[in-house]
């Protein structure tokens, strides 16, 4: 049992090399007051074990490097305060990607459905020093899906991606709609084609586990729904 001033830190490890199937690790780590579960990862690593594998970057946030399935919820390690966990932590890679290695997950397939929707501004060329004006309401129009950090906490707690891992997933919708939606943008038709195919926002089930998951806070849902509207009102 851990003292107070302890936690048991169970993480999931894999190595390719050596295993043939994944398996836990248990730790009593040292807990400091301010500890954020990055923090905890950071010290078992350094104190117990240096093979223990996982990502960060940024540390604040930002870089979605390291989401993880903590306590059976998609979060980011770095928001996520250690006291608001209890006295056993469990800490397994996001769900529904290949592994890597332990808390590494393959994130490629993830990035290629990102790309497939075109996530960046389609737009004529303006004359000299002009400027393409948006109003602060065109601007607002899609200003909640530009806060997306790619960290794949959405799709990989999707029911609907775990079903089927061919459906482009809230995050990649998340991006088209910013550029859907942007006043300036000349491409919003041929994302509406992309997201309208057997793998796209028709798989949606509106679970909203991918709402829970966000640690921007993205009202992916909406976002969705917004997106599937305009390939209906196409029709
Ligand atoms: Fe992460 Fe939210 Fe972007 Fe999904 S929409 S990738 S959960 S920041
Ligand atoms: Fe999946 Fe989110 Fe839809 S969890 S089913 S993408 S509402
Ligand atoms: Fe960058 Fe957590 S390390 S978001």
């Amino acid at each position: 049992m851990a003292s107070a001033t302890q936690v048991e830190l169970k993480i999931q490890r894999f190595d390719p090399e050596r295993d043939s199937e994944p398996h836990w690790q248990t730790l009593t780590v040292p807990v400091e007051p301010m500890d954020r579960v990055l923090d905890l990862l950071t010290r078992a690593k350094e104190l117990f074990d240096g093979s223990i594998t996982f990502r960060r970057s940024c540390a604040h946030g930002v870089c979605g490097s390291d989401a993880l399935l903590i306590n059976g919820r998609n979060r980011l390690a770095c928001k996520l305060r250690v006291e608001a966990l209890g006295r056993t932590i469990t800490v397994a890679p996001l769900p529904g990607l290949p592994i890597v290695k332990d808390l590494v997950v393959d994130m490629e397939e993830f990035f290629d459905k990102f790309r497939s929707v075109q996530p960046y501004l389609v737009a004529a060329p303006v004359e000299g020093d002009g400027e393409r004006i948006q109003s602060e309401e065109q601007r607002d129009r899609y200003d909640d899906t530009t806060k997306c950090i790619l960290c794949a906490a959405c799709t990989t707690s999707c029911p609907s991606f775990w079903a089927q891992p061919e459906y482009v997933g809230p995050a990649a919708i998340v991006n088209a709609h910013r550029f859907i939606f942007d006043s300036r943008d000349e491409n919003a038709d041929t994302r509406l084609d992309i997201l309208s195919d057997e793998n796209g926002v028709w798989r949606c089930r509106t679970t909203f586990n991918c709402v829970e998951a966000c640690p921007r806070g993205i009202n992916i849902t909406k976002a969705i729904l917004e997106v599937s509207s305009a390939i209906s009102a196409r029709r």
